[in-house]
C-alpha cells in the first residue's frame, strides 16, 4: 500500500478520530490547525490581517451522523460569524456540507445551511462549500444553487481531478469559486489520477474561470502553478481584484507574506477545534514531506 493510501485510510478511522478529540492537538497537527477556541483563531485572523492577508475559517468536523453533532457544529459556525463582525476581521467561513447534515437528512442540512448563510449574509460575509468527495458532489451543488435563489454570499470549489469539473466551471459559471486539484482518492471513472493530467486540468480549469471574469480564488502551495498564474493574468490584462491566492495555514508561510507584499489577494484557510484528525491526515497524505511536521514535534518536545 502506498503512503498516501495508509494516510488516506487513517483519515478515514472513526475510533482514532475519537482518540484524537479527547487527547487534543497532537502528532504535529499544531502547526497546521490554528488552535482550539474562537479566541486563539482570533488572535490568528488579527496577526494575519496586519500583515494584508485575509483568512478563510474552517471550523473542523467530519464523522457527522447524529443531528445534535450537526446542530452542534452550526452553532459553533455562527458563533465565529459573530466573532468576524464583532471583532471586524477581514475573514469569511468555509465549511463542510456533510457536518451540517448532508449525509443525515438533505432538508435538515439545507435548514443548517441557510441559517448560517443568511446570518452571514446580514453582515456582508461570504460563506464558502467546501467540497469533499464525489459521492457527496452532485447534492452540495443542489445545495448551493437552492441557496443561490436568495443569497449572493455563497460560493464553493471545483476540483480539478473530475472529469466533469470543465462543465461545472460553465454551470457555475456565476459562483464565486475556489479552485483546487482535489483531496481526495477518487475512482477511475470519474478523476484523473495522475499528478500530470491533475497538474493540465488545474491550469486550464484556473484560466477558463478566470477569463469568464467572476471572482477566482487560486488555492495551491504549487509554485509553478503561482507563477503560470502570475503571467496569465498579466497577458490577459486581469485585475488583481479578480483572484487571489489561497493557501492552507501553516503551508509556505514566507511564500503566503511574500505574495501579499507583491499586492495579490492573499487568503490564509484556517482550520480550527478538537476536530483535526482527518484533516491532518490528508495533508499527510498529499504531501508526505509533511512528516516533517510531526517528527519535528516527536524531537522538540
Ligand atoms: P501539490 O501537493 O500538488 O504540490 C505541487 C508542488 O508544489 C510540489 O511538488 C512541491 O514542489 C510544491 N509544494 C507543495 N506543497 C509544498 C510545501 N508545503 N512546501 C514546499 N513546497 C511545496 N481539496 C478538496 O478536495 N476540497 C477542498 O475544498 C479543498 N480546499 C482547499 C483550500 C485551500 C486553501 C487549499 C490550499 C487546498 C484545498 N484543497 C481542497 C486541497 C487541494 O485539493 C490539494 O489536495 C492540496 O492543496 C495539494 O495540492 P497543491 O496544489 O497545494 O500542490
Amino acid at each position: 500500500m502506498a503512503l498516501r493510501d495508509v494516510f488516506m485510510s487513517l483519515s478515514e478511522n472513526q475510533l482514532l478520530n475519537g482518540m484524537a478529540q479527547k487527547y487534543g492537538l497532537r502528532m504535529g497537527a499544531q502547526s497546521v490547525v490554528a488552535g482550539t477556541t474562537i479566541p486563539e483563531v482570533v488572535e490568528t485572523i488579527k496577526e494575519l490581517n496586519k500583515a494584508n492577508i485575509s483568512c478563510t475559517v474552517d471550523n473542523l468536523g467530519e464523522f457527522v451522523f447524529e443531528k445534535s453533532a450537526a446542530t452542534a457544529a452550526k452553532a459553533n459556525i455562527l458563533e465565529v460569524i459573530q466573532a468576524i463582525h464583532d471583532e471586524n476581521l477581514d475573514a469569511h467561513i468555509s465549511l463542510k456540507p456533510s457536518q451540517l447534515g448532508q449525509d443525515i437528512d438533505i432538508d435538515f442540512c439545507y435548514e443548517n445551511l441557510k441559517e448560517i448563510v443568511s446570518v452571514a449574509h446580514g453582515y456582508g460575509i461570504f460563506v464558502n462549500f467546501d467540497m469533499e468527495n464525489y459521492a457527496r458532489l452532485q447534492s452540495s451543488f443542489d445545495l448551493l444553487e437552492k441557496l443561490h435563489v436568495e443569497y449572493d454570499n455563497v460560493g464553493t470549489v471545483i476540483q480539478a481531478y473530475f472529469f466533469e469539473s470543465e462543465a461545472n466551471i460553465e454551470k457555475y459559471k456565476n459562483f464565486r469559486l475556489r479552485i483546487v486539484k482535489g483531496a481526495y482518492k477518487e475512482n477511475p471513472d470519474v478523476a484523473y489520477q495522475s499528478k500530470e493530467d491533475i497538474d493540465e486540468a488545474y491550469l486550464r480549469l484556473i484560466e477558463q474561470h478566470l477569463l469568464i471574469g467572476k471572482f477566482t480564488s487560486i488555492a495551491t502551495h504549487d509554485h509553478n502553478v503561482i507563477n503560470h498564474v502570475k503571467k496569465f493574468v498579466k497577458d490577459n490584462n486581469i485585475p488583481n481584484d479578480k483572484f487571489e491566492f489561497q493557501m492552507l495555514y501553516g503551508f509556505r508561510k514566507e511564500m503566503q507574506y511574500d505574495l501579499a507584499k507583491e499586492g495579490y489577494n492573499f487568503c490564509t484557510y484556517l482550520p480550527f477545534g478538537n476536530d483535526w484528525y482527518g484533516y491532518f491526515m490528508r495533508r499527510l497524505a498529499e504531501r508526505p514531506q509533511n512528516l516533517a511536521l510531526v517528527s519535528k514535534q516527536v524531537f522538540t518536545k
